[in-house]
């Protein structure tokens, strides 16, 4: 399609927006109820998205040729609970979508989900979703769509079912055929391909305590004779003398890892706790530490760092798991410093660093980082969709 017309529905700050612009389509209307992004939305695009999409008249849509939605994530999420269609605030929202095919009959229709949607309710939930579908009269692909920003070389791993849709009512069996040529494997992405290597901002560097608590995490890996580490290693059970009676399984094996460890490394973990006062300036969550390189870096500063509830995370810089709505922002270990927004943008493919039209992240940084955490990654939409187009 050279020029067409589409729709934005759970528009957020417009992943969906971007890669139809990139096709050639023109926006003809937006909807999401988060003022913050509406806010991001008018500014960046000059249009509204500030309405409610079950106050939406769909005799009252502008003619469209593509329906884009990536409908809200939250009931189906593996992160949240495990409800759904019954769900009725939001379980529902994909039966607005239904509710405005029906009456568009759109030629294209372009949705987004968490991964989970294909096995969430037991397939329930899928099934529904490819049964309404089809009533509707819209050829899908024979398989669920699963598609990352890896695969197209962006360093994030973040798997999404992606449902394309051509209203094809006399062809219905016939499934969709996407060619999407050769995608990339996990191994062939690195985090620093979005870095930037100049100077910072000064509120992304790590704090004094921050370094302190590395710098002792490191060493500590450095001296122990382990160096793939399959369990998290929690210092205040080096020394368990306690009962294994009653433990789950995974508690006692946990625990009997880190006895092992710490008898194993005796000498050098007695003279590190003493370095360091037995953790005693440490915040607990801080005790903890899990390393889920393998043997791929041989420091924590050359890895990807997060301080999580259940520990200190260090993951290896071509293996970045999925950007969600985040609080706990990760560090770049070799630069000793959060990913900054305009990184966290460049994960999810908006075009920061365009000259023409760059996209512009809102000024406050938490709401940047949730709201590009909760968006689409625009090259996915972009290469699924032109897929889509070519049927
Ligand atoms: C997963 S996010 C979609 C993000 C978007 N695709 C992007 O690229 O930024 C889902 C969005 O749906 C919005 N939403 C939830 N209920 C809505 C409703 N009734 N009408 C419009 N938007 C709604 C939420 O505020 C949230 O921003």
């Amino acid at each position: 399609m050279e020029q067409f017309k589409f729709i934005d529905l759970f528009s957020g700050i417009g992943g969906f927006h971007q890669a139809m612009e990139q096709l050639g389509g023109e926006c003809v209307f937006a909807s999401e109820i988060d003022k913050f992004c509406n806010a991001q939305y008018e500014r960046n695009y000059g249009m509204s998205s500030d309405i409610n999409i079950r106050d939406v008249k769909e005799e009252e849509l502008p003619a469209f040729d593509v329906l884009c939605a990536g409908f809200p994530c939250q009931a189906f999420s593996k992160a949240g609970k495990q409800q759904g269609l019954e769900d009725k605030t939001r379980g529902t929202l994909f039966f607005e979508i239904v509710r405005i095919l029906k009456h568009h009959h759109t030629p294209y229709i372009v949705l987004e989900n968490v991964r989970n949607l294909v096995s969430h309710d037991n397939g329930n939930t899928w099934r529904i979703i490819q049964e309404s579908l089809r009533e509707l009269g819209y050829r899908t692909t024979a398989e669920p769509l699963i598609l990352s920003p890896h695969f197209f070389g962006i360093p994030q791993i973040r798997e999404r079912v992606i449902i394309l849709g051509k209203y094809d009512p006399d062809n219905i069996d016939e499934p969709l055929n996407i060619d999407l040529g050769k995608l990339n494997a996990k191994e062939d992405n690195s985090i620093y391909s979005v870095l930037e290597e100049r100077e910072v901002d000064k509120s992304y560097y790590i704090s004094e305590y921050e370094e302190m608590v590395l710098q002792a995490w490191d060493e500590f890996y450095q001296g122990i004779n382990l160096k793939v580490i399959g369990f998290p290693v929690w210092a205040d059970y080096f020394k368990y003398k306690g009962t294994y009676d009653g433990l789950p399984d995974w508690k006692a094996g946990f625990i009997k890892k880190n006895v092992k460890l710490y008898e194993d490394n005796k000498e050098f973990i007695d003279g590190w706790l003493k370095k360091y006062n037995n953790l005693k300036k440490f915040t607990k969550t801080h005790h903890k530490m899990e390393w889920q390189c393998g043997t791929d870096i041989a420091s924590i500063w050359d890895g990807v760092i997060q301080f999580r509830p259940s520990g200190i995370r260090i993951k290896k810089p071509n293996n970045f798991q999925a950007l969600v709505a985040m609080v706990q922002i990760p560090i770049i270990g070799k630069y000793r410093r959060r990913l900054t927004v305009e990184e966290a943008a460049r994960l999810q493919s908006f075009p920061v660093d365009d000259e023409i039209k760059p996209f512009i992240p809102d000024d406050n940084r938490q709401q940047a980082y949730k709201q590009f955490g909760n968006s689409v990654n625009v090259e996915v939409i972009r290469r699924a969709a032109e897929a889509l187009f070519k049927n």
